[in-house]
């Protein structure tokens, strides 16, 4: 079985990761390393994000705001601009220790909300019952191989407080998965991230695309996922 649908060239579980740490080691601790160069974008991704949650923090069912999670979290760009904002407390979990250092900085007095700084891969990430009500997944889950991205949804399944929500905010592919052998990750399409969202016995709850981006990057879907 191929450790990513649709894509034969990733072979060795070990490489995948590896070389992904040590390209996240070479970047610089910066809002244009976190972006690969379009710091600029930030502002409107954040503002896509904020119009997506509406739905969920006003309609009938409204999810609590006491805490939340940013996975992949680099220095804590989503923390800093969408997630500190809203909820009493973040989390955030990140596997380049350099990157949890600068969030220290870098949120400034906000960091002070910050509860816990975990230095983990999302494949081996273990949560607590019921902690979050909102988990925030962006531009992290091309690092994952299938089998790992299912597990990783259903640790966030575990750790989702009743109403919570888990929000993928990814990169899609047009066509087929396609690998950066640069960074060691694959973009997915559509229909290869439902499977894995369906794998997880999450439930899709809503999902909508990014608008405003620079038109020679990828598509940039939102997709919440809950019990
Ligand atoms: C493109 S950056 C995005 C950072 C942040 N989510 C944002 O949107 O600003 C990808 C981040 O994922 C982290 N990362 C890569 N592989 C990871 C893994 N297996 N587990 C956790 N974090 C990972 C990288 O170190 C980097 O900080």
């Amino acid at each position: 079985m191929s450790l990513i649908n649709g894509c034969t060239e990733v072979s060795s579980e070990e490489e995948f990761y590896d070389k992904a740490l040590d390209y996240w080691k070479s970047i610089p601790s910066t809002l244009n390393g976190m972006l690969g160069g379009y710091e600029h974008i930030s502002s409107i991704d954040v503002r896509g994000s904020q119009s997506f949650l509406k739905y969920f923090v006003q309609g009938k069912q409204k999810m609590a705001l006491n805490r939340a999670l940013d996975c992949g979290a680099g220095i804590g760009r989503v923390s800093k601009q969408l997630l500190l904002p809203m909820f009493k407390t973040v989390d955030l979990v990140e596997v380049n220790q350099a990157f949890l250092d600068q969030a220290k900085t870098y949120l400034g007095a906000e960091a002070k909300r910050v509860g816990k700084y975990i230095c983990c891969g999302l494949q081996d990430l273990k949560l607590e019952e019921k902690t979050y009500d909102l988990i925030w997944v962006q531009w992290v889950t091309g690092h994952l191989t299938d089998e790992h991205f299912v597990k990783f949804l259903q640790q966030c399944k575990h750790g989702l407080c009743n109403g919570g929500i888990v929000v993928i905010k990814d990169n899609v592919a047009v066509e087929g998965v396609e690998l950066d052998s640069v960074d060691s990750s694959v973009t997915r399409n559509i229909q290869q991230l439902q499977k894995i969202f369906d794998a997880s016995g999450l439930r899709t709850l809503r999902q909508q695309k990014q608008t405003h981006l620079p038109k020679e990057l990828y598509r940039v879907t939102m997709t919440a996922l809950g019990s």
